[in-house]
Parts: C-alpha cells; sequence; structure tokens
C-alpha cells in the first residue's frame, strides 16, 4: 500500500487550509487523548509534514480500520462515511464536504470492488490513483481512510477467483452475497447483471466494519442509491443515508471517474446524455406529463449520436425504480449510454431538484 508524503506545491496548499504548522524535526508527544486509539504517549519524531499524515490515518487491516472507528465513536463523535473506488474527482469531494459539515469525524475508503464489476467490464483498467486520492481527502479533513487489498476484503473468496486472470483484475466470488432483489435487475441492473448484488454486498461489509452514524451517497448513482436505502431499511442497519446532488463539469457532464477513458471527441459526444435529460425537462416545464412521450423525446435526443450507443433512457418511481406512466410527485429520469466503449450514466429528479 502506497505510504503517505506530500509533495511540497501541494503541502503548502493543505497547511493553508487551517493545518497547524509543526517546526521541523520537532520532537513530539504523540496524541495521549487520541480518540484512534494511537499508542498513548508515544515519542515520535515529526517530519515537516507528519501533523499532516497524524491528521489522516491510512488503514489497510479490518480490524485496525474497526477499531479506529470504535475509538472514535465511544469518544461520542459522530462518524460520517464515505466510501469510493478512488480515482477522486469533485463529485466525490462533495460527499466528503457534506460529511465534514455535519459529522465530528470522517472516514472514507478506497476499494475498487471487483465483485461490482462483470466478466468483460473494465475492472483491469479501473483508473487508480491512491497517492494522489489520499492527499485530497487529507486536505478535505478526512480523518480515517480505510484501503484494503482484495484479500482483505474476500479471504475467503482468493483462492476460487479465476487464476488466468491478470494482477488487478482478480473477481473472488464470494459465498455469501448481499442482494436487493427486484431492484438490482432494474436500469443498469438489466445491463449490468450482478453489478448491483456487488455494490450491496461490499457496502454492507464496509458498513459492518466502519459502524458509521451517517454515510454518503451520491444522487449521480440513482439506482444504486434506492438499492441501498433499501438494503438498510430491511436489514436495519442503523446508518443514516445521505444522498448529495451530482457535481457537474463547467459545460453540464456528470462526473465521473471513466470520463478519463473519453477521448476529446467522444467527451464532446457525452454531452448529449444531459441534453437529452434537459430535454426532457423543457418539455415537462412546457406541460407535458406524459411519460411515455417523454422519454421517446429523450431516447430521440441521443439517436441522432454518432458513437454514442443508448443503453436505457427511463422514467421510473425513484424509489422502486419500476417505470411510471405520467409524470407527477417526485420521478427519475435515467440514462445510460455507450459513448465508444465508455458506459456513462446521468439522471435528473423532476419534481425534487438535484444536480
Ligand atoms: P464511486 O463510483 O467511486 O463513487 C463513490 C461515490 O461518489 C458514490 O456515492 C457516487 O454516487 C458518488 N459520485 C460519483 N460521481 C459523482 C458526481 N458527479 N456527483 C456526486 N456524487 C458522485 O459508487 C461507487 O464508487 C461504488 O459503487 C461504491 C458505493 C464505493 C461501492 O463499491
Amino acid at each position: 500500500m502506497p505510504s503517505g508524503g506530500c509533495r511540497r506545491r501541494e503541502a503548502r496548499g493543505i497547511l493553508r487550509l487551517c493545518r497547524p504548522i509543526v517546526p521541523t524535526n520537532r520532537v513530539e508527544l504523540r496524541s495521549t487523548d487520541s480518540p484512534f486509539g494511537f499508542a498513548q504517549g508515544k515519542l515520535r519524531r515529526l517530519s515537516p509534514h507528519s501533523r499532516l499524515e497524524h491528521l489522516l490515518k491510512t488503514f489497510t487491516t479490518i480490524d485496525e480500520m474497526r477499531s479506529a472507528s470504535r475509538a472514535a465513536r465511544r469518544a461520542g463523535k459522530r462518524l460520517g462515511f464515505v466510501p469510493t473506488m478512488g480515482a477522486l474527482h469533485e463529485g466525490h469531494l462533495s460527499l466528503v464536504r457534506a460529511a465534514k459539515a455535519s459529522c465530528e469525524l470522517v472516514a472514507s475508503s478506497i476499494f475498487v470492488n471487483p465483485t461490482q464489476f462483470g466478466p468483460n467490464e473494465d475492472l483491469a483498467k479501473y483508473p487508480r490513483s491512491f497517492e494522489r486520492d489520499r492527499e485530497l481527502l487529507e486536505r478535505e479533513g478526512v480523518e480515517l481512510l480505510f484501503a484494503p487489498s482484495v484479500e482483505e476484503m474476500y479471504p475467503t473468496a482468493a483462492d476460487r477467483a479465476c487464476p488466468e486472470l491478470a494482477e488487478g483484475s482478480v473477481r473472488p466470488t464470494p459465498v455469501t452475497w448481499v442482494t436487493v432483489e427486484e431492484l438490482s435487475g432494474k436500469l443498469d441492473g438489466r445491463s449490468r447483471p450482478d453489478h448491483f448484488r456487488g455494490v450491496t454486498t461490499v457496502v454492507a461489509k464496509l458498513f459492518h466494519i466502519v459502524e458509521p452514524d451517517a454515510a454518503f451517497f451520491g444522487q449521480k448513482d440513482a439506482a444504486q442509491v434506492a438499492i441501498i436505502r433499501r438494503m438498510v431499511r430491511d436489514l436495519n442497519l442503523p446508518v443514516e443515508i445521505v444522498v448529495c446532488p451530482i457535481v457537474r463539469e463547467a459545460d453540464g457532464l456528470a462526473m465521473s471517474s471513466r470520463n478519463a477513458y473519453l477521448d476529446s471527441e467522444q467527451r464532446k459526444q457525452a454531452l448529449v446524455l444531459r441534453r437529452s435529460l434537459m430535454r426532457v425537462q423543457e418539455l415537462v416545464d412546457a406541460g407535458e406529463r406524459d411519460a411515455g412521450r417523454l422519454a421517446a423525446a429523450g431516447r430521440e435526443a441521443i439517436a441522432g449520436k454518432r458513437s454514442v450507443r443508448l443503453d436505457y433512457f427511463e422514467i421510473v418511481n425513484p424509489d422502486t425504480l419500476d417505470p411510471v406512466e405520467v409524470v407527477g410527485g417526485t420521478v427519475l429520469v435515467a440514462v445510460a449510454a455507450f459513448v465508444g466503449t465508455t458506459r456513462l450514466i446521468d439522471n435528473l429528479l423532476l419534481g425534487r431538484g438535484s444536480g
């Protein structure tokens, strides 16, 4: 696992953001009253940046992570949790900021979860930038980072993984799954079978490891939100789910780690996803309420685009993910399309307001 160590330019930015400055080579008593379970009264020679290391503790094992978060909660702190697969962008950081605003301590995880990738999907090439991600989280004031290996998360499954797969693309097949039936087969679940059971399994595991009071998810993955909410409800998990609006690039493209796969021409073509949603918004504003006609208009907006292949364009109930016939109350307008070989998603919540 990569260790800490900030580049000087980055570190200056970090320090400017209200971090105490630690003189070079000062010997300090380390955190005798730490809520993170550090060794009490241990002497340690600090480098100029070790106060930063001190602020973001990285854990690679379940036991370490669990004892750190338990210690924090024993100290009476409300613990917020932001699970991610890394390759962080402003969308992820908006969740961290929301967590910081409402929780006294924030934990995040970086884990490219193999069980939510299909056999022909992008697990091996999924962008990985651990050191940069770690610095970003540190700068945002995250205190605890969980960054386990695949073997740590799926130990019993490791020996069942396909040995012929390249490193970084091992897809373990656990014996125990957490599956939200029905919902997991809708929207993205139709074209990505088994994707959502991978998501719910890893999120349930992460919730049990971190034991957060609140967990923060992005509206960008609207089906994921509906499914996780349902899992939490059905399994009586003691965690509050907080959903944050979609963060977009200046031109409207929803931020996504997968945008990195797009070349400049595809990047332009990708804007059609947002445009198709805006077309529906315009028609609704003009009085159209028939979901069939609205979805047809959204599909049409995509149809004309070279090198964009529609996966789905649907108008559904945001909780059940079932199609609606008439737009009234809150509905989710959701689109997924392949731009070249990159699958992108976007959505719009009508009647409740979203990003
Ligand atoms: P990942 O794709 O890394 O996303 C982590 C979180 O960031 C998710 O809650 C996602 O909805 C949110 N997010 C991504 N792009 C966003 C944007 N443009 N605006 C707002 N939020 C955004 O989603 C996953 O990872 C995984 O499925 C995970 C939940 C970590 C389980 O493995």
